[in-house]
């Protein structure tokens, strides 16, 4: 899919003219994607992550409208949809990607918000299904909406919940805390240091500019392979290894334990898994103990030992993802990392900001000479979450 140019905050009010008979919107909520710096399938383990917000977003133009009524276009479908008080009485009613936005509107029921009935327009320069979180941005500016339009109180701290219920319930994706919480909380210039557990926040200084370091972002292009039934094997793998440690969570496991913990599980595969998120939940620790230090290019040899567990232990990569990691590592990259679920997705480089350019051609070299699809490239900082 292409995506439109222009500011999105615009198309997104422009939208909201042209499909609603000329009226103007009341207001626009943003909410923007998202990379994970570190700390991979430890949010359903109760661990740590330490994702930043992109400067790619989601906006939503909308109004209220009488009943319990919604309708909603956005640019990247090129559809309206409509639903009503019937279809989000129960989860599944609604499908498709308006099932991200019912699943909103159901979520805030449920927990026994009065949601006014409303118009919505969708316009996002967030990539869909790259693994940066372009449904958690539907998901956090939808929300942050109907709130407003409805004069709903919800402190930030519980929105990634509930709009983690409308994903994991209404849409039916088991993924956890961290997509949702980083969309919402991050702030711009630092990675937010999240414990999954008790849902803790620490805003960790992330200034790659004054370090003269980049974050380039590599789109993999990689289809999606079985992501969705692999992941929740992978979730079921890990709560198998925690019951058979009798934890409640892999979280409760220190690196420290691991040895005596893995000789205890009779079955290999489990016991990978299990190193894997006890091994990169202290990765995270050791990462923002880095970063508090001011110690921003020692970080890479972390991103690196990450992404050889996701691809050795947790084995989540597939060739294009490696070859991307691969071929940045050669070309002088500090550290890469596959980022998010895994199985494609989006890889990121901590780079000299002036070497930026020379990594993303050594990737767009080594995909040539694979034939694989030419990756898409981007540097980005670390900006601000939902407004
Ligand atoms: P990711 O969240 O990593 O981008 P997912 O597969 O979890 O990938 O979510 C992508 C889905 O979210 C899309 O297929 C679509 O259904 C929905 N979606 C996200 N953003 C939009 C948007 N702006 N307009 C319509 N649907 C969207
Ligand atoms: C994402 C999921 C997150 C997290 C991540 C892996 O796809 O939405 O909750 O589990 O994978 O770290």
């Amino acid at each position: 899919m292409t995506h439109p140019t222009g500011d999105v905050a615009e198309r997104a009010a422009a939208g909201f003219t042209d499909q609603y008979g000329g009226s103007a919107a009341a207001g626009r909520w943003a909410a923007p994607g998202r990379v994970n710096l570190i700390g991979e399938h430890t949010d359903y383990n109760d661990g740590f992550v330490l994702p930043f917000a992109l400067p790619l977003r989601t906006v939503v133009a909308a109004d209220r409208q009488d009943g319990e009524r919604w309708t909603v276009w956005s640019e990247l479908s090129g559809e309206t949809i409509t639903f009503d008080a019937d279809d989000v009485a129960e989860p599944g009613r609604v499908t498709g990607w308006g099932a991200y936005v019912a699943g909103v509107v159901w979520a805030l029921r449920e927990a026994g918000h009065p949601v006014p009935g409303a118009r919505l327009a969708i316009a996002s320069d967030v990539p869909l299904g790259s693994g940066l979180s372009s449904s958690a941005a539907l998901e956090s500016a939808v929300l942050a909406a109907l709130l407003d339009l409805g004069g709903l109180e919800l402190p930030a701290e519980r929105q990634p919940r509930l709009a983690q219920r409308a994903e994991n319930v209404y849409v039916g994706a088991p993924t956890g805390i961290m997509d949702q919480s980083a969309v919402i909380r991050c702030r711009a210039g630092h990675a937010l240091f999240l414990d999954c557990r008790d849902e803790s926040v620490e805003q960790i200084p992330f200034d790659l500019d004054a370090a003269g370091l980049a974050v380039l972002v590599i789109d993999s292009r990689a289809p999606h392979r079985h992501a969705d039934g692999e992941y929740a094997a992978r979730r079921r793998s890990c709560e198998a290894g925690a019951a058979a440690l009798g934890v409640t969570a892999l979280r409760d496991v220190t690196v420290d334990q691991l040895d005596a913990a893995l000789a205890k599980l009779d079955d290999a595969e489990t016991r990978r898994r299990v190193r894997h998120v006890v091994t990169e939940d202290q990765r995270v620790l050791d990462t923002v103990a880095l970063l508090r230090a001011g110690r921003v290019r020692d970080i890479g040899p972390l991103l690196t030992a990450s992404h050889v567990s996701m691809r050795d232990d947790f084995e989540i990569t597939v060739p294009e993802v490696d070859t991307a990691v691969e071929a940045a590592l050669a070309a002088g990259a500090l550290g890469a990392r596959m980022t998010g679920g895994g199985f494609g997705g989006c890889v990121l480089a901590l780079v000299e900001a002036d070497q930026a350019d020379a990594v993303a051609a050594a990737v767009t070299a080594a995909y040539a000479n694979r034939n694989f699809t030419a990756p898409g490239t981007v540097t980005v900082l670390p900006a601000p979450g939902a407004t």
